[in-house]
């Protein structure tokens, strides 16, 4: 499968957002990763719809909303308007709520014309997320618990993707996106992309790197 790169915004300088965005493009990323957290399901805030809505103009990437967030149901609809193009929300968040929740939540997405996925922490099965596979048009597993750039990559992770990988395809969806978040570098990129993870998420790896291109080039090699 093809890889593709998603540079997450989180760790972007961002008093010069729209400059950070503008440039992803030029670097060769695939998606820019949209990083939002609500101070509750993790510790820091960093930005709501109206960063999405500002960027929206700026490039021609797909915009990868990963919703850090409880109660994700009540701010899907200000994602979807602003414009994000696919929304990714906790298993964690939906589960304290109701055994329905998370279901529920993708279907709304989905009403939108938005693409839609889970995502699961390190602690959580990816089996917990199977019975909404379907649903689906991408999978989150995180490789570090959400809240903060660059952590390291929790090796558990690489089971965790295999897994995904082998129910989407015994169940037809050879395709799924399988995205893998936190801790990525150049040095691990190559066991989670065997592992059968085709979208990569990189924050420090990218935004810490002295040349953008190169940084991208080397985790897609
Ligand atoms: C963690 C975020 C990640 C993070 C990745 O809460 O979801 O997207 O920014 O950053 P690195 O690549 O630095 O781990
Ligand atoms: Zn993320």
């Amino acid at each position: 499968m093809h890889t593709k790169i998603a540079p997450s915004i989180l760790s972007a300088d961002f008093s010069r957002m729209g400059e950070a965005v503008e440039k992803l493009e030029l670097a060769g990323a695939d998606l820019v990763h949209c990083d939002v957290m609500d101070g509750s399901f993790v510790e820091p805030i960093t930005f709501g719809g109206q960063m999405v809505k500002n960027i929206r103009p700026l490039t021609k990437l797909p915009l990868d909303v990963h919703l850090m967030i409880e109660h994700p149901k009540t701010q899907i609809k200000f994602f979807a308007e602003a414009g994000a193009d696919i929304i990714t929300v906790h298993y964690e968040a939906c589960a304290k709520i109701s055994p329905d929740y998370l279901g529920e939540t993708l279907q709304l997405i989905k009403s939108f014309g938005v693409k839609c996925g889970a995502v699961v922490n390190p602690s959580t099965d990816v089996e917990k997320i199977f019975p909404v596979l379907d649903m689906c048009d991408m999978v989150l597993i995180m490789s570090v618990f959400p809240g903060y750039g660059g952590q390291k990559f929790i090796l558990s992770a690489a089971e965790q993707i295999k897994k995904a990988r082998a129910r989407a395809l015994s169940i037809g969806r050879a395709a799924l996106d399988i995205e893998v978040d936190g801790g990525i570098t150049a040095q691990n990129a190559a066991e989670v992309r065997r592992a059968g993870a085709n979208v990569l998420v990189a924050g420090s790896a990218v935004f810490g790197a002295a040349d953008m291109s190169a940084a991208i080039a080397a985790l897609k090699a």
